[in-house]
């Protein structure tokens, strides 16, 4: 595919000006023949696509199948999910990550309950007005779930669009994503868009792979892509590095009264609102300042304090480097609740980041 450089509204853009139609064909050809099976590509409803959408951000097919299945089980439908409460729907979200996509979708479905009468909209602008849903979903709700020929670009459909046209543009930068959905948005085929979205989809998890070498033999669009026919598929996509994590010391306290250890709520907004997790004092201490914190706190010790070892934890943007102790007491810190093994399974929703202290709490470590 030529290339060619220019400036549009100040913006460095790079690439062709258009997208041959061949390229819709060529790829929903190869998209019958290697689509994986996905529930929700079986029945594919609005709420169904909107649920597996939402999961999908930042989280492979893999690991969303199993927490799709039970949620559909769960909450079959928009009004089950606006009637829900809070816990139970992150119960349900625990070990997904990003929380905050569960929350969006409750107020989404209360949203809808309230001001569309309980059905899910059909119009774009209006699927666009949900909470939690941008460009990208509202593109792959209108498509896959309504048939309508828009354009869903994510950072694999990028990543495939960068290699065939030889885009140069750091693929972070709003304007390259303005670019490829007006290119995409011209070829969408009326007959099959939903298909279109998913193969693009498809292409970018299955051959068009990221960090190594992508599957250029397998590939429906080889004698077209930029990058295999120059040789850069390793220097395409430009992406702007990540920025440096912050690390975060914790010491995370393990307070335990016969079966029951002591959890304490996150507050509601900000990282993992609302979850449950173990009294925590900021940076790294030692077993003995940690018993004078406690006895200080008033907080009646009757046995030794024992090291738990260390966790990492990686977020997006932030460690959490942990270190564990685990204190017998007679009482427990303000605002926490005793909760036994039984009970951190089946109702506290817990970080992930935390399951290694409890592994260790319950193996007797
Ligand atoms: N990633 C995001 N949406 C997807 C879908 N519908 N199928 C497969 N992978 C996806």
């Amino acid at each position: 595919m030529a290339t060619n450089s220019s400036k549009r509204g100040g913006h460095p853009t790079s690439g062709p000006a258009a997208l041959p139609p061949e390229l819709v064909p060529e790829l929903l050809d190869w998209y019958d023949a290697h689509r994986r099976k996905m529930p929700w590509r079986e029945q594919s409803t609005p709420y169904r696509v909107w649920i597996s959408e939402i999961m999908l951000q930042q989280t492979r097919v893999e690991t969303v199948i199993p927490y799709f299945e039970r949620f559909m089980e769960k909450l079959p439908d928009i009004a089950a999910l606006a009637a829900a409460d809070e816990e139970t729907l992150l119960k349900l979200w625990e070990g997904l990550g990003y929380y905050r996509r569960v929350r969006h979708l409750h107020q989404a479905a209360r949203l809808i309950a309230d001001a569309h009468g309980g059905i899910f909209p059909s119009d774009h602008a209006a699927i666009l007005n949900l909470p939690g849903i941008g460009a990208y979903t509202a593109g792959a709700i209108a498509s896959i779930a309504f048939g309508q020929p828009v354009p869903a670009v994510d950072g694999n459909v990028l990543r495939v669009l960068a290699r065939l046209t030889g885009a140069t543009d750091d693929i972070a930068a709003p304007p390259v994503k303005v670019r490829f959905t007006g290119l995409l948005q011209a070829i969408y085929p009326a007959g099959r868009p939903g298909d279109f979205t998913q193969s693009l989809m498809e292409l970018g998890a299955l051959v068009c792979l990221p960090n190594g070498e992508p599957k250029c033999a397998d590939c429906p669009w080889h004698d077209r892509c930029f990058a295999r026919r120059h040789g850069c598929t390793a220097t395409l996509p430009v992406k702007a590095p990540p920025r440096p994590r912050r690390v975060v010391e914790r010491t995370v306290l393990l307070l335990c009264r016969l079966d029951a250890v002591a959890l304490v709520k996150r507050p509601a907004h900000g990282l993992l609102a609302g979850l449950w997790e173990f009294p925590t004092l900021e940076g790294k201490m030692e077993p003995d300042a940690v018993r004078r914190h406690l006895e200080k706190e008033g907080i009646a010790i009757t046995g030794d304090v024992r090291v738990l070892g260390e966790a990492a934890h990686i977020f997006s943007h932030l460690e959490w480097h942990m270190t564990g102790f685990r204190v017998e007491c007679a009482s427990r810190l303000p605002g926490c609740q005793w909760a036994t093994p039984l009970e951190i399974e089946k109702v506290y929703p817990l970080p992930t980041a935390l399951k290694a202290f409890v592994r260790r709490w319950l193996a007797g470590t």
